[in-house]
């Protein structure tokens, strides 16, 4: 399995968490300055499809990094693929990284900043002192059209659980402002994703449990207020 392509749709299929990461990695990184021998931060990289991706198509040093998927299961897809001189498998908390400062040239999230980044502490104080100057944040994560201000609409109500409600779904405004306040970053974009309908597409056609429920969610939004976003900075 030596050098192995990130092209089996099956095997995606049976490693997303959620809206398709891969074709959210795609659009994300379309215009990103990344480079053979770049160090990146692949930051809540679940079962490491973005991690493979980035590898594979850029040539990068991956640290893909995740708390609920182990490093050993990570590790042993990574080595599937012949990938594992250059992406370092890691589990840990985004809130407790064990890194060096200045040590990368960027950090990419795809589906999972959402978690812990939503407040206006995590960028500064755990994100910007890892990354060189210049460097690169690229984020992409759900989000809504218009805020739910504390919330869920009616509609959603049946299929959102507590936790979900937990998830911190924003509005493209609501994070520019949070990004906006950093003293650290410039933010060069924020805006709705393209691939919204694909990236849910891929994900409703998984066999699990998780993307069965999510298909009466995706009708019951009916294109009202689920978001895909992404969020494009550099490190000043
Ligand atoms: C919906 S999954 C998406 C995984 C992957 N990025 C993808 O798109 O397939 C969310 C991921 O965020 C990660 N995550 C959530 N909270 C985290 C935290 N505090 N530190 C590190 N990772 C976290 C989880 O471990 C999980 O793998």
């Amino acid at each position: 399995m030596i050098g192995r392509d990130l092209d089996d749709v099956d095997f995606i299929r049976a490693h997303l968490m959620g809206p398709s990461s891969i074709v959210m990695i795609e659009e994300l990184t379309k215009n990103l300055p990344l480079q053979n021998g770049m160090r990146v931060l692949d930051l809540g990289c679940g079962t490491g499809l973005t991690s493979i991706f980035l590898a594979q198509k850029f040539g990068v040093t991956v640290f893909a990094t995740d708390l609920w998927i182990s490093a050993t299961e990570n590790y042993r897809r990574f080595r599937d693929f012949g990938l594992e001189s250059r992406i370092i498998p890691i589990h840990a908390d985004a809130c407790s990284l064990p890194f060096a400062n200045k040590y990368f040239d960027a950090v990419i999230s795809v589906d999972a900043y959402q978690y812990f980044g939503a407040n206006e502490q995590y960028l500064d104080c755990h994100l910007t002192p890892l990354v060189k100057k210049g460097g690169i944040f690229a984020i992409a994560m759900p989000g809504v059209k218009k805020e739910f201000d504390g919330a869920v609409p009616v509609e959603l109500q049946p299929f959102l659980s507590p936790s979900e409600f937990d998830i911190h779904w924003h509005t493209c405004e609501w994070w520019g402002k949070l990004w906006g306040q950093s003293p650290n970053v410039y933010v060069e974009s924020v805006r709705e994703m393209n691939c919204f309908s694909k990236a849910w597409y891929e994900w409703l056609q998984c066999d699990n449990d998780y993307a069965r429920d999510n298909i009466a969610l995706l009708n019951a939004d009916d294109g009202k207020y689920m978001n895909l976003i992404s969020l494009i900075a550099s490190l000043k």
